[in-house]
């Protein structure tokens, strides 16, 4: 097995082993929070940032070492708080600065690590930089981007195709300034100009006043939006070519983004934060700040974010090609090469993160069926490197059902009934569910600002805590296999034993071996694991089950032939060490 390891460490097979002095979000649990609904705490339908400080107990519960919350600070709410207008200040509907801070001084003591989400693409119109900028302040003028259109046969016309993420065009014209300004999310979004060195700098000092604040890094927002093309020398920006997905010039497919995504100074930007945060660091001690950037670039791009030759990135660039790449249907060849592909590719000395969900996104459970939830979070605890949970996803949460009528994302409001469902992202915020209770123990109150999802009374913390193997205690279990040195530090293997069993080795030297198989199909399978990886001790036990599972925690099974009943996850480990 060593000499296997280290002639695969050696050809780049994907093996790779941690330090065992490793900093600490190298192997974290990390735990995404919607604080508009994770809970409630007066009443008032919405959740909260007292409602989160009353629920860290919970997170360690869990096994969970750091969490990032989604924006609560002060917005109008176009966008449910990715529209900021102040970045100093949190939104009364949240509570208040000194709530932060009671939040922040008791993850302290439970050290449980706070991440907050970083807006730099864009503010909120009605952010006091943006009045100035439409007002035309000599300071604040090209805060933003700004430019006249063209008129043609007596008609204004925006200066390019360019198409907005929530439907539309990216220009709005503002009669104030008498001029469109871009926004490629929603026209109460207005995009920085971040080719203006003085918006850098109001950026950098909005990352140390929450430095100040005590927070251990940033989730940065929709970061490959931040630079468009540069205007020409008359100051106009070109049309982006045409897709042939769509004939609808409204939807955001209609063009190919060549000049508004991922352009070649974005990663430079998260170059400069992380000089930032490092220096903050070794101005006032502690452990590593970090920053984990979101961004749907083709994977090659994503790993720019890591850094280059002379700068370092962020530690933690998102890795969606989970969500981007697997549908229902994808045999477990594709997980394998998926999983290959983000460890090759990864620049080296680099540490991989693995995400399935977020408030974007469709629940795991309705994407994948709800028989693969214990797939999805026994593959991303036990991979190597760091595991993004988002909130729900340890109890299964399904999507929750939001009719029409109740919809609110302006993404899918934006768009029209027929096909809502399709892009609403409110099926996937609906409220947290914490007991069976009314109102899912989500509030106190009466109603709740996005319906709870119907199933609450079978998916909630508190049923799921009584039932051995429900998707909670499987987390849970999962989370104690997690702080085995194997698992913490070891090596990893990721094989497909054929096209619907999934298998992930780790091992390290004097330590147990651990194999997580997952049988991604609804047929019987019996695998001999000896077909894909080489010096295996033969005799296995049990260390995790599911509720699909026949064998219980601690049976023995040899490696050369182990049944996994359909749909069936386990993790099993080896009697001996290594
Ligand atoms: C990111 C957020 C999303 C938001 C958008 C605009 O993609 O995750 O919720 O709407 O950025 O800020």
């Amino acid at each position: 097995m060593t000499t296997w390891s280290s002639i695969a460490l050696v050809l780049g097979l994907g093996l790779l082993a941690v330090d065992a002095a490793a900093p600490w979000w190298q192997t974290a649990s990390f735990y995404q929070i919607y604080p508009r609904s994770f809970k409630d705490s007066d009443g008032n339908g919405i959740g909260d940032l007292n409602g989160v400080t009353e629920k860290l107990e919970y997170l360690k519960e869990i096994g969970v070492t750091a969490t990032w919350l989604s924006p609560f600070l002060r917005s109008p709410m176009a966008d449910f708080g990715y529209d900021i207008s102040d970045f100093k200040e949190v939104d009364p509907l949240f509570g208040t600065m000194e709530d932060f801070e009671n939040m922040v001084a008791r993850a302290k003591q439970l050290n449980v690590k706070i991440i907050l989400d970083f807006v730099p693409n864009h503010s909120s119109d009605e952010c006091d930089w943006f009045v100035r900028s439409a007002a035309g302040e000599e300071k604040y003028k090209d805060y933003y981007i700004w430019h006249p259109g063209f008129v043609e046969n007596g008609v204004r016309k925006p200066p390019s195709n360019w198409v907005s993420v929530f439907r539309g065009s990216a220009w709005e014209w503002h009669e104030g300034r008498q001029e469109y300004y871009l926004h490629q999310f929603h026209k109460k979004q207005p995009d920085f100009n971040f080719r203006n060195p003085v918006v850098r700098e109001e950026m950098n000092n909005v990352l140390r006043f929450w430095l100040e604040k005590g927070v251990d890094g940033f989730r940065v927002d929709a970061i490959y939006h931040a630079f468009e093309i540069e205007a020409d020398e008359n100051g106009n920006y070109p049309d982006e070519p045409r897709n042939d997905w769509t004939n609808d010039p409204d939807e955001y497919g209609y063009t190919h983004k060549i000049y508004t995504v991922d352009q070649p100074e974005t990663p430079h930007l998260v170059y400069e934060w992380r000089e930032i945060l490092d220096q903050f660091q070794e101005d006032n001690g502690g452990e590593e700040r970090i920053l984990m950037v979101e961004t749907w670039s083709p994977i090659e791009i994503v790993m720019h974010y890591y850094g280059n030759e002379t700068a370092e990135g962020a530690q933690i660039p998102f890795n969606f090609q989970l969500i981007v790449n697997l549908n229902e249907n994808s045999d477990a060849y594709h997980y394998e090469y998926l999983i290959n592909n983000w460890l090759s590719q990864m620049p080296s000395g680099k540490s991989a993160n693995w995400v399935i969900g977020n408030h974007d996104k469709n629940r795991v459970g309705s994407r994948f069926g709800a028989d693969r939830i214990d797939l999805f979070n026994i593959l991303l605890l036990t991979l190597p490197g760091c595991s993004i949970t988002y909130q729900g996803e340890e109890l299964g949460m399904l999507d929750g059902y939001v009719s029409w009528e109740d919809t609110v994302d302006p993404q899918a409001c934006n768009g029209y009934e027929e096909n809502y469902m399709w892009n609403s992202r409110d099926p996937a915020r609906t409220p947290m569910h914490w007991t069976n209770g009314k109102l899912a123990g989500f509030t106190s109150g009466s109603g709740t600002w996005l319906p709870v999802a119907q199933d609450y009374a079978e998916r909630n913390v508190q049923t799921e805590r009584g039932a051995p193997l429900s998707h909670l205690n499987v987390y849970k279990r999962l989370q104690q296999l997690r702080q085995e040195p194997s698992i913490q530090q070891g090596a990893a293997e990721i094989k497909a034993v054929n096209g619907y069993v999934l298998a992930v080795e780790r091992y390290l030297s004097g330590n147990y071996v651990y194999i997580s198989l997952l049988n991604i199909f609804d047929h019987i399978e019996n695998v001999n694991l000896n077909d894909v990886f080489r010096g295996l001790p033969d005799s296995f036990q049990y260390a995790l089950v599911t509720d699909k599972s026949i064998k219980q925690l601690g049976d023995k099974v040899s490696s050369s032939s182990v049944t996994l009943m359909p749909h069936e996850c386990v993790v099993l480990r080896s009697t001996t060490t290594i």
